[in-house]
């Protein structure tokens, strides 16, 4: 485990693969004295921003993740393998408001030292983040095809760039 360029940029290209072949993967959140959550991403990129290794995540505001992250500026990325199909499409359409997903999928939350937030022991690849900046995508900012795809009802994301604190290949 380290933050040896090699690393993380080989961890990303996996994210990558496992967003093409598997749709998503695991972007794990705790709020403050809340049971931690996971929910499936599909949206995420890295590379270096302000010197860092980031990662940016898009999360709208009606997820159960959004309380979670706007409480513990902290995430894990967690890339799953080819046999959770299922589990990704859970994660990806169950909500923690009303679901404990860890408990459901019987994922293990693992917690790094002086980390908030767990990652997927069954995942072989993770990353852990700490936000350094968020922002929110602005209605008036888009060309008119993009509200109308994916913003029809609203619910404009946010996006949160998380500095790789750590990464595991
Ligand atoms: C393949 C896939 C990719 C997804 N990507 C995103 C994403 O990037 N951002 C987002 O806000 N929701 C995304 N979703 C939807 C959430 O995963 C879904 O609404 C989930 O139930 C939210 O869980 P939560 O309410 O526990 O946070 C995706 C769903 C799937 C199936």
């Amino acid at each position: 485990m380290s933050l040896n360029q090699d690393f993380w940029k080989k961890a990303l290209t996996e994210s990558y693969a496992a967003i093409e072949k598997l749709t998503g993967v695991f972007l794990v959140t705790q709020g403050k004295e809340r049971k931690p959550n996971i929910m499936t991403i599909g949206w995420m990129q890295g590379g270096i921003i302000w010197g860092r290794p980031i990662i940016s995540v898009l999360v709208r505001p009606s997820r159960f993740s959004y309380i979670h992250i706007e409480e513990n500026p902290f995430f894990t990325v967690c890339v799953p393998t080819e046999n959770m199909k299922k589990e990704i499409n859970w994660c990806g359409s169950a909500s923690g408001a009303t679901v404990d997903k860890f408990k459901s999928t019987a994922f293990t939350p693992i917690y790094n030292e002086n980390f908030s937030v767990p990652v997927i022991k069954e995942c072989p690849i993770y990353f852990e983040c700490r936000i350094v900046q968020k922002t929110k995508v602005i209605e008036t900012n888009f060309i008119p095809e993009i509200i109308h795809e994916y913003y029809s009802s609203g619910d404009f994301h946010s996006v949160y760039y998380g500095e790789i604190v750590r990464v595991k290949i």
